[in-house]
């Protein structure tokens, strides 16, 4: 499934494109990083290293695999367990009083020396440069509310952006909304807002751009029809986390256009930026920042506006498409299984794509047939599934038996590169995902859907204009 390299390894092409900028990717690497952990990683129910692989029962999993996060969207990720408020003792980690700390880049590194390149927007030269753009760090380490969100840079800037976000929205609210008096009624208020406008803009803004048409306003006015929880019955379903919501992998690029810097066109140090320094640049990979410091360098700040565009001219500002090809670094990911002894071992936790499939294998995950039929949605036919394989993948499928049973990532996959053209999710792709992230909200007593909330209501710009898409609350977070 992944891509031979050298169709890839120029920052121009444009085959494999999605109409989806890349923010949609890793705004959903961050939204998984919210809802749901634990199905990522080897456990004592969960260990696809081990040899002779069988599916364990489905109640065994159920009954002993646990979710590492509230599956609300409640940014447990960002806030962690929340400030220390009214007299109790600090905790220390994430706050700085009520803000979220937000950590500072490097302009030169160990030795002194200056980092090179130039300042990225909204920070344009000669004018004063805002540090305030890493995560906070003790040493290379991030102090975050999930380290998982410094595995590459990419999601680790989204965020910052989020720490920034609330706390200019602290600021919007001691002065616009006076009737909260004190820091724990304007930290409450904040977090709330907060919460809301990325509910609002996930349902509006990420769900309505990577899901099939119709789905959102199908769910959105007709109900869930499949996973609605009961009160108090939160749980995550594992089509979601082991399988579906897994699409974002295949959206991964090779390369991208991160910044003036790294990027295209003029003063640049490099003319793109690559995936392995995408990753090197965070604190969780082998050798953070290439050794020369323990921060961000200051020429590794996102710029935005090249990851956000809809209407870009630029192939290298798209995500790729969602389709069963994925992007050849996702072969040998450098930041995994690094500390596995067995060769073999590591072999295989550096490959995403057998990661994936073994885990759903092993965790029992129901087809993608037999989701589609639970959907009422038309199953892929053996002609769709095995159109544009290449000839490996298609003796696989075959040989495997896997036309009649196919895995749910890989079925999610090709139903939205034959159904969909990999622009969005096919249809029962769309329907786990959409029913999944609105039943959570619905099961949420404190979402924005039981309050009637909309943007308008919410904190506004200096414009006085609402927050409507993932741009909006970039902006006002100061970070484009
Ligand atoms: C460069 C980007 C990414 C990398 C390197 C990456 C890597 C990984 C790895 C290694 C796992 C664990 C696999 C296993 O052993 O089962 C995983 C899990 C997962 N990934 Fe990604 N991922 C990336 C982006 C994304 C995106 C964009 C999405 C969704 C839009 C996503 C959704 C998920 C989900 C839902 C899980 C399961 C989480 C859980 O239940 O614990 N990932 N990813």
């Amino acid at each position: 499934m992944v891509e031979d390299p050298a169709s890839t390894a120029d920052p121009l092409q444009s085959d494999g494109n999605s109409p989806i900028p890349p923010v949609y990717t890793y705004w959903g690497q961050f939204l998984d990083h919210d809802l749901t952990a634990n199905t990522d990683r080897d456990s004592a129910v969960s260990d696809i290293t081990r040899p002779g692989l069988t599916p364990l029962r489905p109640d065994t999993v159920v009954g002993t695999l646990l979710n590492l996060r509230r599956p609300a969207l409640n940014l447990d990720s960002v806030y962690g367990d929340g400030p220390a408020l009214d007299g109790a003792a600090p905790d220390g980690s994430l706050y700085d009083g009520i803000d979220l700390l937000v950590g500072t880049v490097a302009e030169t590194d160990r030795d002194g020396n200056p980092v090179p390149g130039v300042h990225v927007p909204p920070d344009v030269e000669p004018g004063p440069f805002d540090l305030r753009r890493d995560l906070p760090r003790n040493g290379v380490k991030a102090r975050v509310g999930d380290d998982r969100n410094d595995e590459n840079l990419v999601v680790a800037q989204l965020h910052v952006a989020f720490l920034r976000f609330h706390n200019e929205v602290v600021r919007w609210v001691r002065a616009n909304e006076p009737e909260h008096v004190g820091d724990a009624a304007v930290f409450a208020r904040a977090r709330r807002l907060v919460q809301w406008h990325h509910q609002w803009l996930v349902v509006h803004d990420y769900l309505r751009t990577v899901t099939f048409p119709g789905v959102v306003d199908a769910v959105l006015v007709g109900g869930n029809r499949h996973f609605a929880p009961g009160d108090g019955a939160v749980f995550m379903p594992l089509e979601f986390s082991v399988a579906c919501f897994r699409f974002g992998h295949s959206m991964v690029r090779g390369v991208y256009d991160w910044n003036e810097n790294f990027g295209r066109p003029g003063r640049q140090v490099l003319a793109s930026a690559p995936f392995d320094l995408l990753f090197t640049f965070t604190g969780n990979a082998p050798q953070p920042f290439r050794g020369a410091t323990d921060v961000l360098p200051f020429n590794w700040v996102a710029d935005w506006d090249r990851l956000i565009d809809k209407g870009a001219v630029f192939p290298d500002r798209f995500a790729r498409r969602i389709d069963t090809r994925l992007a050849p670094p996702l072969r040998d990911m450098q930041n995994e299984g690094n500390a596995a002894a067995d060769p073999e071992v590591r072999r295989l936790l550096k490959r995403l794509a057998t990661r994936n499939l073994l885990r759903g294998y092993l965790l029992a995950i129901p087809t993608g047939q037999e989701v589609a039929a639970a959907l009422g949605v038309a199953p892929l036919t053996a002609d769709e599934l095995r159109r544009g394989n290449s000839a490996g993948l298609d003796e696989a499928l075959v040989e495997g038996g896997f036309v009649e049973r196919t895995p749910l990532w890989f079925y999610v996959l090709k139903e939205a590169e034959v159904r969909a053209n990999g622009a969005t999710l096919g249809e029962a792709g769309s329907h786990v995902v959409v029913e999944t992230i609105i039943g959570q909200l619905r099961a949420d007593p404190d979402s924005y859907l039981h309050s009637g909330w909309d943007p308008g209501a919410g904190v506004r710009s200096a414009t006085g204009a609402p927050i409507v898409t993932i741009g909006d609350l970039l902006r006002f977070a100061g970070v484009r």
